[in-house]
C-alpha cells in the first residue's frame, strides 16, 4: 500500500504513512495561469494499493478537481484499489432535496468518485444525514466514518479534570455527543415567527421554514460550577457554538470550552470564540492555528 497525499493533507498523510511504516508521496501540484490545477504523481504505482488523503476545504471545489485528478491519474497508471480518505467531505451538508430542481450535491460527488476508480471512502464526522459513526454506503460507494469525539474530550481532559460536562449546541450534534459520551445532552433551539411571534411549531402563517428566526437557545441543565465543553461536528459560521457558549456562560459554567471536529471558522468566528471561551479546540480534519487533536489515529486503525 502506499499513501499519495493532496496539498491539503500533507501532514496529514505524512504522520498516518510514517505511523503504518508505508511509503508515501506528496503529489506535485500546482495552479495554471488560467486558475486549471496541473498535477503529476512520480512514484510506482502499478498494481498497488493506493490512498489518497486529501480534506477538502478551504477551497472546497479545488480540493475536490484536485482529488478527482489524482485517483484518475491513478486508475490510468493501473493501480491496484483506491481508497480515498477524506477527513473533511465536502458537500456533504447538501445531502437531500428541499425544493425541486435543487442540485443533490454529495450524490454526483460521489459519482465522480466513483467514475474514477475511487472503490472505498474514509471520512470523519461527516454531515451527512447525520449518520452516526461506522460502514454506511454513501450512494454508490462504501463509506466508513469515523468520530473525534472521544479524542477531542481525551485532549480537553488532560487540561481540565474536574467537574466536566460534555453537551451539543444543537439537536444536529446529538449523534456525535452521544457516541462520544454514552449521553445525549443537547441543547434546543427555539424558532418563532418573525410575522406572529409563536414558536414555529404552533405558528399558521405558513411562511417558509427558512425564515423562522432562532429566537432562544433552551436548557434544562444545570450548569453552574461546571467546567462545560459545548460539542459539535462543524464550527462554519460560529453561530451555532457563540450562541451555545454565551448560553452556557450565562447559566454560571464556570469554564466553557469549544470543541469540534471541522473548524471551518467564517469570517472572524475563530477571533469570536477565542475571546468568549476558556479553551477552544478542533481536529486536524482541516488545518487550522487550533487545530491541536490529530485524526490521524483513528484512521491509522482502520488502514491497518
Ligand atoms: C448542525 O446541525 C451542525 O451540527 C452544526 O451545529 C452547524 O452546521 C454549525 O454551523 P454554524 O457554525 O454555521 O452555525
Amino acid at each position: 500500500m502506499i499513501i499519495l497525499n493532496g496539498s491539503k493533507s500533507q501532514p496529514l498523510g505524512e504522520k498516518i504513512a510514517v505511523n503504518l511504516g508505508i511509503k508515501f508521496e506528496n503529489v506535485s501540484t500546482r495552479i495554471f495561469p488560467d486558475g486549471e490545477t496541473y498535477l503529476r504523481i512520480d512514484t510506482d504505482v502499478k498494481a498497488r494499493d493506493v490512498v489518497i488523503v486529501q480534506t477538502m476545504f478551504p477551497n472546497q471545489n479545488d480540493s475536490l478537481m484536485e482529488f478527482l485528478l489524482i485517483a484518475g491519474t491513478l486508475k490510468d497508471m493501473g493501480v491496484g484499489r483506491i481508497t480515498g480518505v477524506v477527513p473533511y467531505l465536502a458537500y456533504a451538508r447538501q445531502d437531500r432535496r428541499f425544493q425541486p430542481g435543487e442540485s443533490l450535491s454529495i450524490k454526483t460527488v460521489t459519482e465522480l468518485m466513483k467514475s474514477v476508480g475511487v472503490e472505498e471512502l474514509i471520512t470523519i464526522d461527516t454531515h451527512y444525514q447525520h449518520v452516526e459513526p461506522g460502514r454506511f454506503h454513501l450512494f454508490n460507494i462504501p463509506c466508513t466514518n469515523l468520530s473525534a469525539g472521544r479524542l477531542l474530550l481525551d485532549h480537553i481532559r488532560e487540561k481540565i479534570d474536574h467537574d466536566l460536562m460534555t453537551i451539543g449546541p444543537d439537536l444536529g450534534s446529538s449523534e456525535m455527543v452521544k457516541y462520544a459520551t454514552g449521553e445525549e445532552r443537547v441543547l434546543k433551539k427555539e424558532k418563532k415567527c418573525p410575522i406572529c411571534g409563536m414558536p414555529a411549531e404552533e405558528c399558521k402563517c405558513r411562511i417558509k421554514k427558512k425564515k423562522y428566526e432562532i429566537t432562544e437557545v433552551e436548557s434544562e441543565l444545570d450548569f453552574s460550577g461546571k467546567n462545560v465543553v459545548v460539542l459539535d461536528d462543524i464550527i462554519a459560521s460560529g453561530g451555532t457554538m457563540i450562541k451555545a457558549v454565551k448560553k452556557v456562560k450565562s447559566e454560571g459554567a464556570r469554564k466553557v470550552i469549544a470543541a469540534a471536529t471541522h473548524g471551518l471558522f467564517m469570517k472572524d468566528s475563530l477571533i469570536k470564540l477565542k475571546e468568549i471561551t476558556d479553551y477552544l479546540v478542533v481536529t486536524d480534519a482541516i488545518s487550522t492555528p487550533v487545530s491541536n487533536v490529530s485524526v490521524a489515529p483513528l484512521i491509522i486503525e482502520v488502514l491497518k
